[in-house]
């Protein structure tokens, strides 16, 4: 794994570190005028006119680097504030470090130049180290580590493919993440999960690769409940209704949610917050063979209500539906779910930006501006009542999959709303998972979506 504690260095170290100019538009002139002659005609022989993102190395007389110039664009403009995060795969190696006016934001700007170096380096060795950053002035540099190690977990998580990481594997991260904290660990599977858990038994059972529910407690048992629930599809051929070639493609990210959860609580606890931490997993790999589930099966859940299988690819609400059912019984103050549950989601929403859906208006905007200072954006859909009449079955209670395909994250949405009723306060967020193209902090493959905006939140209100 990335050791990112060498690449953002102390901030003792800048002394030693190539000055990096962050300029923006309306400075251009003063900062060119600093400049030495030289290097004033180099930046314009180059076109460097301050543009978001733009980088010219100046050389100093000896063929080295004297120094570095990085565009800010237009200084009332809101750009990615993980902009200077492409510095880190941009520039030479060596140390550097911020002078001048930092970029508005330094410590997003340190968290952007980390999770841009961060490599999934399992399978072939990563070739050029990333450029190291001092860390800047006022910029808490053990959290920024703390974040951008979450966030590392997460995506090694996902970027793994299903046939190294499937139940098991899944199972063995949790515990890891447990032993290191210190939290309780339970794997509920067999007979018990037979029993109590019949959707994640039902969903789990075509693959020689058990079903579970990983249950992680963490913290004293009087503090603010927080329960996270996390989907862990690890791998979504569809079951019976079996996914096109293109769809399945990438479905190794099925368990995305589950890996997200993982990386919240790691922040929760790294942190120390004071809550009491529940984090449940419904492990499985949603694959066929003769045990498998099917089309017109009607299950019944661990809370009683029946669910008729109308689409055996709708199996995310299924397994949801039973952790959310036990996580509701001890009724948390806050219980959140992650899941990559449905592709209406980025219909309507694109890879970027993840749907969530609560009915505690409050809850939502705090999440949003969380969202918006961290750059880890989200989006509130609606919870459409009148949809119910979308997933209704003649001969059970609900029918996981809607009839006509209208509004379908909104529907999942809905669907597992049937199974909260005791928790305080609930979120749902149906995330990708996946940054599709690279952007400057996001290389292309596994991501963490909405889990630094939680994290805020969770900080803000549990601190
Ligand atoms: N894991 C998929 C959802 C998904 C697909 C997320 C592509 C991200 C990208 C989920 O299990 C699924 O297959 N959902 C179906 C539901 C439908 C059958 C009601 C979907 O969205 O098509
Ligand atoms: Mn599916
Ligand atoms: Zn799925």
């Amino acid at each position: 794994m990335t050791d990112f504690a060498q690449i953002l260095l102390d901030r003792d170290k800048a002394e030693t570190a190539r000055p990096i100019y962050s300029v923006a538009k309306q400075s251009l002139e003063a900062a060119l005028a600093r400049l030495s002659e030289q290097e004033r005609a180099w930046a314009r022989t180059h076109g460097f006119a301050a543009q978001p993102g733009r980088t010219v190395v100046l050389p100093d007389a000896g063929g080295g680097i004297a120094g570095v110039l990085f565009g800010l664009g237009d200084a009332g403009k809101q750009t990615d504030s993980f902009l200077a995060g492409k510095l880190s795969s941009e520039l030479p190696e060596g140390l550097y470090a911020f002078a001048g006016d930092p970029p508005a934001n330094a410590r997003l700007a340190a968290l952007g130049w980390l999770l841009e170096s961060y490599r999934f380096d399992r399978y072939r060795r990563a070739n050029g180290a990333p450029a190291r950053l001092a860390s800047p002035h006022g910029v808490d540099r053990d959290e920024v580590l703390q974040v951008a190690d979450a966030v590392a977990l997460v995506r090694d998580l996902v970027n793994t493919p299903a046939g190294d990481l499937g139940p098991d594997e899944l199972e063995a991260a949790a515990a890891d993440l447990a032993a290191r904290h210190r939290a309780e660990i339970f794997v509920i599977g067999g007979e018990e999960l037979a029993k109590g858990f019949p959707m994640i038994h039902a969903v789990g059972g075509a693959s020689p690769r058990a079903p579970r529910l990983i249950d992680i407690v963490w913290g004293p048992a009087d503090a603010a409940k927080v329960t996270l629930v996390g989907k862990g599809v690890c791998f979504d051929t569809g079951g019976l209704d079996i996914k096109s070639s293109s769809n399945m493609a990438l479905m190794k990210k099925d368990m995305g949610g589950a890996a997200n959860a993982l990386g919240l609580a790691a922040m929760i606890m790294k942190a120390g917050l004071k809550v009491r931490l529940r984090v449940l997993i419904p492990a499985v790999d949603n694959v066929i063979s003769g045990g498998a589930f099917r089309p017109g099966d009607v299950l019944r859940s661990r809370k009683g209500l029946t669910v008729e299988i109308g689409n055996t690819d709708a199996e995310g609400r299924l397994v949801l539906a039973d952790a959310l059912a036990l996580a509701d019984e001890d009724q948390p103050d806050l219980l959140i779910d992650l899941a990559t549950l449905t592709g209406a989601a980025r219909v309507a929403l694109g890879p970027d930006l993840p749907a969530f859906y609560t009915e505690d208006q409050e809850l939502a905007r705090a999440i949003e501006g969380h969202g918006r200072n961290e750059n880890d954006p989200v989006w509130q859909l609606p919870l459409w009542e009148r949809y119910h009449c979308l997933f209704e079955s003649k001969i059970a209670d609900l029918n996981n999959a809607g009839s006509s395909g209208f509004a379908g994250s909104i529907t999942a949405a809905l669907f597992l709303k049937r199974f909260v009723e005791r928790a305080k306060s609930y979120a749902h967020f149906d995330i990708f998972a996946w940054t599709p193209v690279a952007r400057p902090g996001r290389p292309a493959g596994g991501e963490a979506q909405a889990i630094r905006a939680l994290y805020a939140l969770i900080t803000d209100r549990y601190r």
